[in-house]
């Protein structure tokens, strides 16, 4: 018996301080005290001793336990530092390696040009107000002098929510809500979300508006022509012309068209190559805003008398704006999020 205690001890001491790594160390403890090692299995022969020799046979294997155990867990020790100090020596840092870049923020193109144009007129003196994206037919159709079976409110251009409600097609409902709730004099842009059951690629289906209206005691449709020239030239070009065309809204009475002059060819109607310019296809003009004097029906549905005030209002189209300004061909690249799109822009 002590001579296998003491083989046990001197080979498994021996391997202890040969051991290279935890995995070796590991093993070594599995072989000596591990469930069938080698002092496990004497701890078991114990009892086939004679009962005189057991308490002092037990107390030798007892201390052994604990020296092998105390010396394993001083070569893991050992073995883990090493391993530390190897891998620092070893292991470089290259500070010369760039670093991760943060990437900056950018507005995305529509903000900055609702920006730009709510802007220009604020600089004119016009405040800015906001109306729900759900409406009700009587704000987006009824009081704005579109009757019930006008074809704006086809089924092919109105998104329907419940009850009656929908997705406004313009942003001219909220013409109605501020009149509704204030009194002349008004200078109001109103920016926002507008939806059409539309979808290519200068139609999406949800897209932006900037409307406007003036409204006081004697305002004259030569305060709307200087108003949005004033506007055009500023967004556009101080060189641009501008042309005012007679045009039809149900809420406007007398309406116009107002066209600037091709951002593309400049009026020259050709490009460069002397081929049609695609833009203004040939005609030199660019469709911009729809405009007109505030229909007195309108005055009436907010409960302003007609014959005391007057004003005019204005509605543009934000993409298409967006489009001219920066020779954008497709609408869609606006909401696809596509960064190689949006980085270059701001
Ligand atoms: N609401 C019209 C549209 O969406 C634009 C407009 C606004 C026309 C105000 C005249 C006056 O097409």
């Amino acid at each position: 018996m002590s001579d296998s205690l003491d083989s046990l001890r001197e080979e498994t001491l021996v391997r202890i301080d040969s051991s290279r790594n935890e995995a070796e160390i590991e093993q070594l403890r599995i072989e000596a005290l591990g469930r069938k090692g080698r002092l496990t299995l004497l701890l078991r022969g114990l009892k086939d001793l004679p009962a005189d020799e057991r308490p002092r046979v037990g107390e030798q294997l007892n201390q052994l336990r604990q020296l092998l155990e105390a010396r394993i867990e001083d070569r893991l020790e050992l073995v883990k530092a090493r391993d530390k100090e190897k891998a620092l020596r070893e292991e470089t840092i290259d500070i010369t390696l760039p670093g991760n870049r943060w990437e900056r923020g950018r507005i995305h193109p529509l903000t900055a040009v609702i920006d730009e144009i709510v802007d220009i007129f604020w600089g004119m003196g016009f405040e800015i107000a906001r109306g729900p994206d759900i409406e009700d037919d009587y704000h987006n159709f009824e009081a704005l002098n579109i009757p019930k079976d006008h074809p704006a409110r086809d089924m092919q251009d109105t998104f329907f929510v419940t009850d009656g409600r929908l997705l406004r097609t313009h942003t001219s409902p909220v013409q109605i809500r501020t009149m509704e709730n204030r009194q002349p004099p008004l200078q109001v842009v109103v920016p926002g979300a507008v939806y059409r059951h539309d979808d290519d690629a200068t139609h999406s289906p949800m897209f932006h508006q900037v409307e406007g209206f003036m409204v006081d005691g004697d305002i004259a449709f030569s305060d709307l022509k200087g108003v949005l020239t004033h506007f055009l030239k500023q967004v556009f070009s101080e060189k641009a012309g501008v042309r005012f065309r007679p045009s039809f809204f149900p809420f406007t009475e007398p309406s116009a068209e107002i066209d600037i002059q091709c951002v593309i060819c400049s009026g020259y109607r050709r490009n460069a190559q002397e081929q049609h310019c695609r833009v203004c296809k040939g005609s030199g003009w660019l469709e911009i805003i729809g405009a007109g004097m505030i229909d007195p029906q309108v005055f009436r549905f907010v409960g302003y008398d007609p014959e005391r005030v007057s004003g005019f209002a204005f509605g543009m189209g934000v993409e298409r704006i967006a489009m001219l300004k920066y020779s954008i061909d497709d609408i869609r690249l606006f909401f696809q999020n596509d960064l190689r799109f949006l980085r270059q822009f701001g």
